[in-house]
């Protein structure tokens, strides 16, 4: 070992170099105050030891970049652990870096004749910030998409040269394949390549000029070897410990693939970026424009912390302690800003809203990639444009949501609420729906509300502006066609029959009629019980109930109950009363969405839009019928929230059916048979 050690010194010298680094002097002893700038060759190595490991499964293109990362994420061996080093490692490089600055302010490191090392610094600075916003965009999800999207636009408000700066990052005149290429080409060439370079030569000359002692008198003067080595391995591997626990336990967010097609509210950079978005959204900054808030007063800033040195040179003591003052007050300000924009978006319903839709996206997309039929051919993008569980909602918010509701909001979870009027405060009160609640569309409950509940089910049309004039109409002894949930054929008969229906012995038949009709609209995702259906299925044909329902059936107004909905359905046998041919079902709501005023639905009575697929493409369409009747792939993924309580509860809000008003004889059944014949005598003498 001694004879090839001393083979190679003879050659390179390697006992001379080690002594040179690891006895050089440290005056005043080891500081834990030194340790920053180890700390940051440290976790730049990390940062290269993962991102090589990164590189090997990662591809740069609009279509294989998402779903790379994922990969990563959810199926490489390691992978998630090696993302989450590298994305929270490049944080913790931010940070140090930011600490490192105020040191080597606060000690005077950057005075003379140390001053083309602290250049050498900011230079590093510039390059590290530049890192971080190049890989931000590398996983091509909706929140590095957007955000770097804000980034390239400032890039265009630098003066004179605006427009051509933004053209060679993003590659061309527009952002997409071509941006992607070129910031990988940046991150993973261009920029550690430069870092490398830099960093050597500011080690270099920090070599050369040694440590600045902070305080010589501090203890004995010792080597760097061993007692600062220690120090700073400690500290290397604290800042090891602690990316590794949020790698672990805080993973890395993959959000959804990029699509440039969907307006996504929920971008925000990095947030040791916070503080300038905010501080460019002051009005008073806004008014100034974007050049003067991104440019301008960054530049100068940058500009007094680099002619620091030249500060100090020419005031002496009071130059440095204005220097110490600047550099406390910018961090200062930064936290300040920070915790502003935190605090902000906190409160920012909106602004929450699009960050819960965007977990939602997230885990959906996820969850997509993972199942039964992985990613589509045509990228990971049409995972999400394809699934009805993501566009039926928003779908609905666009097209459905003026007038009816979705368990109390429009679909994305949102309560629909009036306007401010100007000079408003407060919160806006809510608007009352139109037309009937369609969260449960479909279901039991829905059926059951419409066979014993009619007129409350559907009060809310009494809220539009047609029922008013309908009703002055009538009133007036003209005719009208409308439907009156207080007095139509439905209301008249679900209201006469009341009491029968609430009756004991008619109990388990409305459970039975309830079940074949959920049955008939069959909506996925649920079971039903076919003696149930089979019972319920007279019951609506044929009449069977008991007592003085006997004989009424729902087949004496609504003939094709019970019947299949046609392939193409036509009017030419319509007996006046909406078609309950397989009432509810997908193909039955594709037609009625379609032609409501057709006269196998509402006919004259009709006062819903009829969606031409001008409005609702054919496809759009499917994709909402498919949401509404369950029809997509099963979801881990919660729902959005009901907002039901809220939207009753608000003040002036619109009252919520009383609960103690529907029949016990609803309950859905727990099991999929009948219950055995001793069970239900057990129930019918409890009736009693
Ligand atoms: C302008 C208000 C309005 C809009 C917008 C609207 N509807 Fe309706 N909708 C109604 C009214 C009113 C009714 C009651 C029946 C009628 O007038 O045809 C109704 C009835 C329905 C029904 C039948 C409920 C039942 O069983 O009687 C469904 C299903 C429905 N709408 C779905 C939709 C969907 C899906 C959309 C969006 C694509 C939509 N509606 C948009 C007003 C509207
Ligand atoms: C006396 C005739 C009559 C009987 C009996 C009747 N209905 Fe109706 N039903 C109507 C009329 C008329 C409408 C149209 C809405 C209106 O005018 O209020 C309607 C509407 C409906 C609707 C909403 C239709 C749609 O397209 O949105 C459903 C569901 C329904 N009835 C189910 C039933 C069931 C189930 C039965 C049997 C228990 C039944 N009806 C018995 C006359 C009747």
């Amino acid at each position: 070992m001694k004879a090839l050690l001393g083979w190679l010194d003879d050659r390179v010298g390697v006992q001379k170099l080690m002594h040179e680094a690891l006895y050089e002097r440290v005056p005043g002893g080891a500081r834990w105050r030194y340790v920053w700038g180890s700390t940051l060759v440290f976790t730049f190595t990390l940062q290269v030891i993962t991102g090589f490991m990164l590189w090997s499964a990662y591809s740069p293109s609009t279509r294989t970049a998402w779903e790379s990362v994922f990969y990563i994420q959810n199926e490489m061996f390691l992978g998630a652990i090696i993302r989450g080093l590298h994305h929270y490692s490049a944080q913790a490089m931010v940070v140090l870096m930011a600490i490192h600055l105020m040191q080597v302010v606060i000690d005077g490191a950057y005075k003379a004749p140390r001053e083309i090392n602290f250049w050498l610094g900011m230079v590093l600075m510039m390059i590290v910030l530049g890192l971080s916003l190049t890989g931000y965009l590398l996983p091509w999800d909706q929140t590095g998409y957007y955000a770097t999207q804000v980034t390239t636009n400032i890039m265009s408000a630098t003066p004179v040269v605006g427009a051509e700066v933004q053209t060679l990052a993003q590659g061309g005149r527009d952002y997409g394949h071509l941006t992607l290429t070129r910031f990988f080409a940046m991150h993973a060439g261009m920029l550690p390549a430069m870092l490398v370079g830099f960093l050597a030569l500011h080690i270099y000359v920090f070599r050369r000029h040694g440590l600045t002692v902070h305080d010589p008198k501090h203890a004995p003067e010792t080597t760097f070897w061993p007692d600062q080595v220690l120090k700073d391995a400690v500290a290397c591997l604290a800042v090891l410990a602690t990316v590794l626990m949020l790698a672990v336990f805080r993973p890395a967010e993959l959000s959804a693939p990029a699509d440039p097609a969907v307006k996504f509210d929920a971008a925000r950079p990095e947030w040791y970026f916070l503080f300038l978005f905010r501080f460019l959204r002051f009005h008073a900054v806004e008014a100034l424009g974007l050049t003067f808030g991104a440019i301008i007063v960054p530049g100068i800033i940058m500009g007094i912390i680099a002619v620091m040195p030249l500060t100090e040179r020419v005031l002496g003591r009071f130059g440095h302690m204005l220097n110490k003052a600047f550099m406390w007050a910018m961090a200062a300000g930064v936290v300040a800003l920070t915790v502003l924009a935190f605090y902000e978006d906190a409160n920012d319903k909106g602004h929450q809203a699009a960050l819960a839709e965007a977990h939602r996206d997230a885990k959906r997309a996820a969850e997509l990639a993972a199942g039964p039929d992985k990613i589509p051919v045509e990228g990971a993008v049409s995972l999400l444009r394809r699934d009805p569980f993501t566009q039926g909602p928003r779908l609905f918010a666009q097209h459905c949501s003026s007038c009816h509701r979705f368990n109390g909001h429009d679909g994305r979870g949102t309560l629909v609420t009036d306007a401010l009027k100007p000079g408003q405060t407060g919160d806006p009160a809510i608007t009352p729906p139109t037309a009937a609640d369609l969260g449960n569309f479909g279901s039991r409950e829905w059926m059951t509300a419409i066979v014993v509940d009619y007129s409350n089910h559907f009060r809310w049309l009494k809220n539009a502006g047609w029922y008013a004039e309908a009703q002055k109409k009538t009133a007036a002894g003209e005719s009208v066609d409308f439907i009156d949930p207080d007095s139509s054929e439905m209301a008249n008969w679900t209201a006469d029959n009341q009491e029968s229906l609430k009756a004991a012995e008619n109990a388990d038949n409305v459970k039975a009629l309830v079940e074949f009709l959920a049955a008939e609209a069959g909506h996925q995702q649920s079971e039903f019980d076919a003696a149930l259906i089979q019972k319920g299925r007279a019951l609506a044909v044929d009449g069977t109930w008991a007592g003085a329902l006997a004989g009424t059936s729902c087949a004496s107004c609504h003939e094709t109950i019970g019947s299949d909905f046609p392939a193409t359905p036509d009017d030419s046998s319509a007996s006046g009363y909406p078609t309950m041919a397989k009432y509810g079902s997908a193909a039955w709501l594709k037609d009625f969405i379609r032609h409501p005023d057709a006269a196998r639905h509402y006919g004259a009575k009709n006062r819903m839009p009829a969606y031409s697929p001008e409005q609702l493409s054919d496809s759009d369409l499917d994709l909402l019928v498919r949401w509404m009747t369950k029809d997509y792939t099963p979801t881990a993924v919660d729902d959005y929230p009901s907002q039901l309580a809220a939207f009753s509860a608000a003040p002036g809000g619109p009252a919520v059916p009383d609960a103690a008003a529907a029949p016990a004889a609803v309950e859905q059944p727990s099991e999929k048979t009948d219950p055995p014949a001793d069970e239900k005598s057990a129930d019918a003498e409890a009736a009693k």
